[in-house]
């Protein structure tokens, strides 16, 4: 329902539309969902043929410039992007300076907005001039160059922050391997020493990082477009998404849900930890969401590539609850009536088994989502008419017009 109200700066109706039900803020060409059929599709593709025959790193390239790469185009694009997952030494110091127990979404929210320090030559704000709505070749440029840096840098500010907490040294990124395999060396999560990726492992990653390429206007990528309507730079507007997407209801929940099933504990507790669900007394994480009133399509491919994950590294022994629970709220009118289905965030059980620790997986989520927001920020700013700055009414219930009184007269 609208409101009504009248002041100088805007005559009409202004409408209240608390958490942006109905609300539409722009037009977009990128990712398409129709959450009644549980349809997902990246540029016009569908998910489902993207995950089987696509990378993460093609499907990036489709996300952004709107088709699939010729094969040139790819090796180019691939070739920038893996060329730009170094750090500048200097970055290590920053890192150093977080506590051996800071949350790795904190450090990774600060590394991003930190590493726009470097890059002068994309900060509009110290450029003087807007330097990416202009369209023209030269800007094109220095915005590819910094797509190919947040993209590429991505995965080494995540396995930084990883390390950073275990007190080890940091990994200079190797040449020669894959997106994923290069993460995973870098992180060398298992601590063996010459890590090189289980295939099945990294081609594993590859699609979950596929999947969380983007999901059109949820939270994250709405804060990076609203902060890059003032024109920020773009490493700014990445961070922006990046503290937006810690959030438990948000990228948070994949950490949530694990934490959950750790406190049901055997599938036996799974009803009475429903009914407290339904006395809101608990919160059933990876479950419900704000588009979907079906099961997300992304699950149904989590759960393939669980099976191939769990084939490699052995069953999650939280798994017989996680199951326990999807049937039996998949079955319970409560959700039911409410069309709360499985989200995409039971994916923390492959995770879990690969062996990250829970408090990452936000970051696993971060790393992959950079392609969506910067997708988005790169559609805003290219836009037929230019930027508008994102700045939205209110209906203001507050106090009418008082007087100021004096600390002693105050009662
Ligand atoms: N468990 C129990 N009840 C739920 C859940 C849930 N997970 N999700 C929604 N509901 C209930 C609400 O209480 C509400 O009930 P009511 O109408 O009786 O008051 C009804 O379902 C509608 O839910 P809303 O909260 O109004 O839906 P909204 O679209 O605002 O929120 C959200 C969507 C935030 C995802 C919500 O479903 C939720 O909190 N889920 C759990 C957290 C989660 O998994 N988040 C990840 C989302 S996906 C992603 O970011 C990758």
């Amino acid at each position: 329902p609208g409101e009504r109200e009248e002041n100088e700066t805007s005559k009409g109706l202004r409408v209240a539309d608390k958490g942006f039900l109905n609300t539409a803020v722009l037009r977009s060409e990128i990712t398409y969902i129709d959450g009644e059929a549980g349809v997902l599709r990246y540029r016009g593709y569908p998910i489902e043929q993207l995950a089987v025959q696509s990378s993460h790193l093609e499907t990036a390239y489709l996300l952004i410039y709107g088709s699939l790469p010729t094969k040139h185009q790819f090796q180019t694009f691939q070739d920038e992007i893996m060329h730009h997952s170094v750090i500048h030494a200097d970055a290590e110091q920053f890192f150093r300076s977080f506590r051996y127990d800071a949350h790795p979404m904190a450090i990774l929210t600060g590394a991003l907005a930190y590493l726009g320090s470097y890059y002068s030559e994309a900060n509009p704000s110290l450029q003087g001039q807007n330097l990416f709505t202009k369209g023209d070749k030269a800007s094109l440029a220095i915005m590819d160059k910094q797509i190919y840096r947040l993209i590429g840098k991505a995965t080494t500010l995540a396995a930084m922050a990883y390390r950073v907490r275990q007190g080890r040294e940091f990994v200079t990124p190797p040449t020669g391997l894959s997106y994923t395999g290069s993460f995973l060396y870098q992180m060398d999560h298992l601590g063996q020493e010459n890590y090189v990726p289980n295939p099945v492992l990294e081609k594993a990653l590859d699609v979950l990082f596929l999947l969380h390429a983007d999901h059109e206007l949820n939270a994250s990528a709405t804060t990076v477009l609203q902060t890059s309507s003032s024109l920020v730079d773009p490493f700014s507007a990445v961070a922006a998404g990046c503290a937006s997407l810690y959030g438990p209801l948000h990228g948070g929940a994949n950490e949530a849900v694990i934490r959950m099933l750790i406190s049901i504990g055997k599938p036996e507790n799974v009803p009475a930890f429903i009914e407290a669900v339904k006395k809101r007394e608990k919160v059933l994480s990876g479950f419900g969401h704000r588009v979907y009133k079906t099961s997300d399509p992304r699950s149904f491919i989590v759960r393939k590539t669980a099976d191939e994950v769990f084939k490699i590294t052995g069953k999650d022994e939280l798994l017989d609850t996680a199951m326990a629970l999807h049937d039996a709220a998949m079955k319970d009118e409560y959700f039911i009536k409410r069309k709360l289905a499985p989200n995409v965030d039971f994916c923390g059980l492959i995770y879990r088994a690969m062996g990250f620790p829970n408090d990452f997986f936000p970051v696993l989520f971060a790393v992959p989502r950079v392609v969506g927001w910067l997708a988005h920020w790169r559609q805003m700013m290219l836009q037929p008419g230019g930027v508008k700055i994102w700045r939205p009414r209110q209906i203001f219930v507050g106090a009418a017009k008082r007087d100021y009184v004096q600390v002693d007269d105050r009662i």
